[in-house]
């Protein structure tokens, strides 16, 4: 029988059983919709506390939505974004950064999916070159794609590197609860206290139905205009303005209480630890990057794949490399990450050589 969790993506987990309550709660009444509720206001308020006071948020649907409208605040069509070759919105949101922003992004090689200054160093060239575009946002995500997470002193070293030019740091925190609670910082210390300027803040992948945020920390006046001051427009004309906006706000609400960010991914990382550990003791399955979130990236035998995907639904990283990535979510237990080891064991054991 195929059990009822896989490791396929923290995103196929559920909703986590405070938040349903939340969204339950909030369903009394009518209130005003698009985010003129107080539930949202609530709701944004408990991002100030995390924060600060001097923030601006902006409630989205999804994850892609929150890393394009953040760039498309941050750039002009003649700008480029710099950002890893493995990063999201350069691999994974179908060219929508570049549709919406008219930006080149550049995507440069990384050192365990993190960009290292050095690349960035290379890549900044053709300044007040009319044929060449204009870098000026770095994209970074953290945690990032391949489970790893940035030391704060290198984030720290792309913001100067950043700010010393007039660009902006955007930060795609589809797992920065993941990072922070891998870092034993505070959401705050491990964004825009490194120099952060807009942040993607992710909630979907730890525990929420659906729910994101853009968040700015940058108040500076640019052209004369602070940075979100459009924000309002682009979050409408990109159709990511909710008309029951109290749910999607009760969620994250909740998420920032009593530290659910904090003890979802807390769990989420341990546990891949754990899965990393079973892993390292099969013969044939071989840890690939360093486990600091709730990814595991292993190499395994190609003969292995079909017969554990016929148990568990997973995605292959990387065929040629015959890479796999496991992800643990806020609900895997101890039990799912033992029984799914057992099973790798077991087929690696029983494969017939190729
Ligand atoms: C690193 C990263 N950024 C952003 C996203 C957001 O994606 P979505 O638009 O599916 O919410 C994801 C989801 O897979 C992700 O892994």
């Amino acid at each position: 029988m195929k059990p009822s969790r896989s490791f396929a993506s923290d995103n196929n987990a559920g909703i986590h059983p405070e938040v349903l309550k939340a969204i339950a709660a909030v369903n009394v009444g009518h209130v005003v919709g698009y985010g003129d509720d107080q539930y949202t206001q609530a709701a944004i308020g408990k991002f100030r506390k995390h924060f600060g006071d001097d923030i601006d948020v902006f409630i989205v649907f999804n994850g892609t939505a929150a890393n394009v409208l953040s760039l498309k605040a941050l750039t002009e069509s003649y700008q480029a974004v710099i950002c890893s070759d493995g990063a999201h919105i350069y691999t994974d949101e179908c060219g929508a950064p570049e549709r919406f922003t008219g930006c080149k992004l550049i995507p440069l090689a990384t050192e365990n999916g993190k960009l290292t200054l050095a690349s960035v160093k290379h890549a900044y060239h053709g300044i007040g070159d009319q044929h060449h575009v204009q870098p000026h946002v770095i994209s970074i995500t953290q945690a990032t794609e391949l489970g790893t997470v940035y030391k704060p002193n290198e984030v720290r070293a792309l913001a100067d590197f950043a700010h010393e030019r007039g660009m902006f740091v955007h930060m795609d925190g589809a797992r920065i609860s993941n990072a922070a609670a891998s870092l034993g910082q505070t959401l705050r210390e491990a964004s825009r206290d490194l120099g952060v300027d807009v942040l993607s803040f992710g909630g979907t992948k730890n525990g929420l139905m659906g729910a994101e945020a853009v968040v700015f920390f940058n108040r500076a006046l640019r052209e004369g205009k602070n940075l979100s001051q459009n924000f309002l427009y682009l979050r409408k004309q990109s159709m990511q303005l909710a008309s029951k906006m109290r749910f999607i706000s009760a969620q994250l609400d909740t998420l920032l209480t009593n530290n659910l960010w904090l003890n979802n991914a807390q769990h989420s990382n341990r546990m891949a630890k754990l899965l990393e550990k079973a892993l390292m003791a099969i013969p044939g399955a071989k840890i690939v990057y360093p486990v600091e979130a709730n990814g595991v990236f292993a190499r395994i035998p190609r003969e292995a794949i079909a017969k554990l995907q016929e148990r568990y639904f997973f995605y292959v990283w990387n065929e040629e490399e015959s890479l796999m990535r496991w992800m643990c979510s806020f609900d895997t237990t101890e039990e799912d990450v033992q029984a799914f080891a057992e099973f790798v064991r077991e087929t690696i054991g029983a494969r017939q050589p190729a």
